[in-house]
């Protein structure tokens, strides 16, 4: 029998490109998402590329009721990969209960179920916030946690000590948490990408948005770091090798290979690339010419931070395999394509 995997927030950017490759390798993914963020059609859309449709239900996890009743209707799940989350951080500075309430309520609902109904595995998205500005780069998982800076990397920083502490009380369960660096690009089939509500925050869908002509300008935020071209540095992470990553955490758990019941790894390229060297790469690759201006540096911003991957090589097994340059000509196929 094929093994159930539980993907909340499937539809969702980093959700649906993991939907992909879990159906590619034979998994049968069931789908819970609250479409806050997301698109029914995306279902198709997986549907198109894997020749599969993965099952949906659609409700609130931050509902305990709800969440308990579709435990008791799939009562087969093997694993849990749990995406479904708010991420826009300045965002969460205005509305921190909201993300408090979600990303927490959520977690500790599906932590009970887990225990309730034995599942026992769980991959949880995390990412490199939890550093803030490491002193030494690349950053190692051993780097101290710091202090977020925004009420979204504090969902993400106590997340992981709920995990601890769960995981410390019931030791039937096992976590892997990964802790994305800056997730870029679209599936190759350009029918799954980001889909960013209103103006975009992250850097990469304002470029494209910029290139195709819903923006205006690009804003670059700061020339004056103190890093080689002045521009902030981060690690642009294609999110079809980032989805590649859960599949094969997920069998580590399943197939009992995890040496702690709580782990957790950085998924990043290694290699870090400032806002300038993204835009010369952006243009170089795609033939477009980007408007853009220098602007003053964005509140909350750490000026670089790229990861060290080699606890991921070793363990995993993983290594990012795109360039920079074809995941940001794939997020721009995407764009292209959304735009037709
Ligand atoms: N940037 C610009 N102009 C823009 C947007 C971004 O110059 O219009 C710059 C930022 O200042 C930063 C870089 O591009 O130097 C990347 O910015 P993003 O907003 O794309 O990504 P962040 O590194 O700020 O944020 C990402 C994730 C968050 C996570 C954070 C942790 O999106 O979820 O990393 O560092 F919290």
């Amino acid at each position: 029998m094929k093994k159930q995997v539980l993907v909340t927030g499937g539809t969702g950017y980093i959700g649906s490109h993991t939907v992909v490759e879990l159906q590619a390798v034979g998994y049968d993914v069931v789908i819970v998402d609250n479409l806050s963020n997301s698109q029914l059609d995306v279902l198709d859309r997986i549907e198109q590329i894997s020749g599969i449709r993965p099952a949906f239900e659609q409700f609130d996890l931050v509902d305990q009721e709800k969440t308990e009743a579709f435990f008791q209707k799939y009562p087969n799940l093997n694993a849990i990969i749990h995406f479904a989350a708010f991420k826009a951080v300045g965002q969460s500075v205005d509305k921190p209960l909201m993300y408090y309430r979600n990303n927490l309520v959520t977690l500790m609902n599906l932590l009970e179920c887990m225990t309730i109904f034995n599942v026992p595995n769980l991959v949880f998205s995390s990412s490199c916030t939890v550093y803030g500005q490491p002193e030494k780069l690349p950053v190692t998982e051993d780097a101290p946690v710091q202090k977020a800076t925004s009420p979204y990397g504090n969902t993400k920083q106590i997340s992981e000590e709920i995990l601890q502490d769960t995981i410390f009380a019931n030791p039937e369960l096992k976590t892997i948490a990964l802790r994305y660096f800056n997730p870029i690009g679209a599936h190759p089939s350009a029918l799954i990408g980001e889909l960013p509500l209103g103006v975009p925050n992250n850097l990469v869908p304002f470029i494209t948005q910029t290139a195709i002509g819903l923006r205006q300008q690009l804003s670059v935020f700061g020339d004056d770091y103190n890093t080689p071209d002045g521009s902030a540095v981060r690690d642009y992470i294609n999110v079809v090798d980032l989805a590649k990553a859960h599949v094969i955490a997920i069998a580590r758990l399943m197939e009992n290979k995890n040496k702690k019941n709580f782990e957790y790894f950085n998924l990043g390229t290694g290699r870090g690339a400032s806002v300038f060297e993204v835009i010369e790469s952006f243009e170089r690759s795609t033939g477009q010419k980007l408007n853009y201006k220098v602007v003053g540096r964005r509140a909350g911003d750490v000026e670089q931070v790229y990861a060290d991957t080699r606890f991921a090589n070793e363990e995993l097994g993983w290594k990012a395999e795109k360039t920079l340059d074809e995941t940001l000509v794939s997020a721009w196929t995407w764009e292209k394509n959304l735009r037709k």
